[in-house]
């Protein structure tokens, strides 16, 4: 029991620790089978570990192997009816403050980062950070920027990008909030060091800082631009 609890306190301070909040970008390593891993190690979680085993074809992360089978399932009347409202279907997590933050948050995010990979420019080519994400196994801060930038020629890319890390900054902030408060009851006996919790939360801020950035740029007047004068010239 003590051993479980440990492994998935880890997997909850990793799932929103910095490195998940930008591992949709930084090709995803975290998906729906790590959530229901957390969440397992909770008291009375079954429900909602059922509930997210219904779901997990409509939330299965897109990596270049499953992409066409995660996106098949993206575009099914069933999973587009679970995005309107995910949590209708995952009422089982809502019994847990902690739990119910993870799940919403993570379910979201995940659906978010499916848009972007399963919904094409107006070309039917590849959105540009859909393009790094499933290519490049750890990409650089310049990978990322071009890709922002290139994102601006396509309207839909620019959008979808522009949802999925406005969501990424809003739960971030949140996420250290939650972290904060929560600390004494996911610590137990004391496992996670006050130490390593600041170190957390300074990677998250730098994080967001970063995200707040492409999404300066999405927003701009030149990104707009750009996307209208490709339009112009066609
Ligand atoms: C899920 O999170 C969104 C914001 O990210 C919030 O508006 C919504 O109320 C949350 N739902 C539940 C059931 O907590
Ligand atoms: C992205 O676009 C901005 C504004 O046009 C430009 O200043 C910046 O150098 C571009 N970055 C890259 C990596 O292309
Ligand atoms: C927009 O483009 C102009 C000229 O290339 C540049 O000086 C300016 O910094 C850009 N603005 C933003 C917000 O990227």
């Amino acid at each position: 029991m003590k051993f479980s609890m440990k492994f998935s306190m880890k997997f909850i301070l990793h799932l929103i620790s910095s490195s998940y909040v930008l591992g949709s970008i930084l090709s995803s390593k975290v998906g729906v089978e790590d959530l229901i891993t957390s969440v397992s190690g909770y008291e009375g979680s079954q429900g909602c570990v059922d509930e997210l085993s219904r779901v997990k074809n409509c939330i299965l992360t897109a990596t270049k192997e499953n992409i066409i089978v995660s996106c098949n399932n993206y575009n099914t009347n069933t999973c587009q009816s679970f995005y309107k409202n995910p949590m209708n279907l995952l009422s089982s997590c809502s019994s847990n403050n902690f739990v119910n933050a993870l799940v919403n948050s993570s379910v979201n995010l995940i659906i978010r980062d499916l848009k972007i990979k399963c919904q094409k420019d107006e070309t039917g080519n590849e959105c540009p950070l859909s393009e790094i994400e499933l290519n490049i196994e750890e990409s650089s801060n310049t990978d990322i920027l071009n890709a922002i930038n290139n994102s601006c020629k396509s309207k839909i890319c620019r959008e979808n990008t522009l949802e999925f890390l406005e969501y990424t900054s809003e739960i971030n902030g949140k996420a250290s909030n939650l972290l904060q408060s929560s600390i004494t009851q996911i610590t137990g006996a004391g496992t996670i060091s006050e130490e390593s919790l600041n170190s957390v939360l300074q990677d998250q801020s730098n994080n967001n800082n970063e995200i707040k950035s492409y999404i300066d740029i999405l927003k701009s007047n030149n990104c707009s631009y750009s996307f209208r004068e490709i339009n112009f010239n066609n």
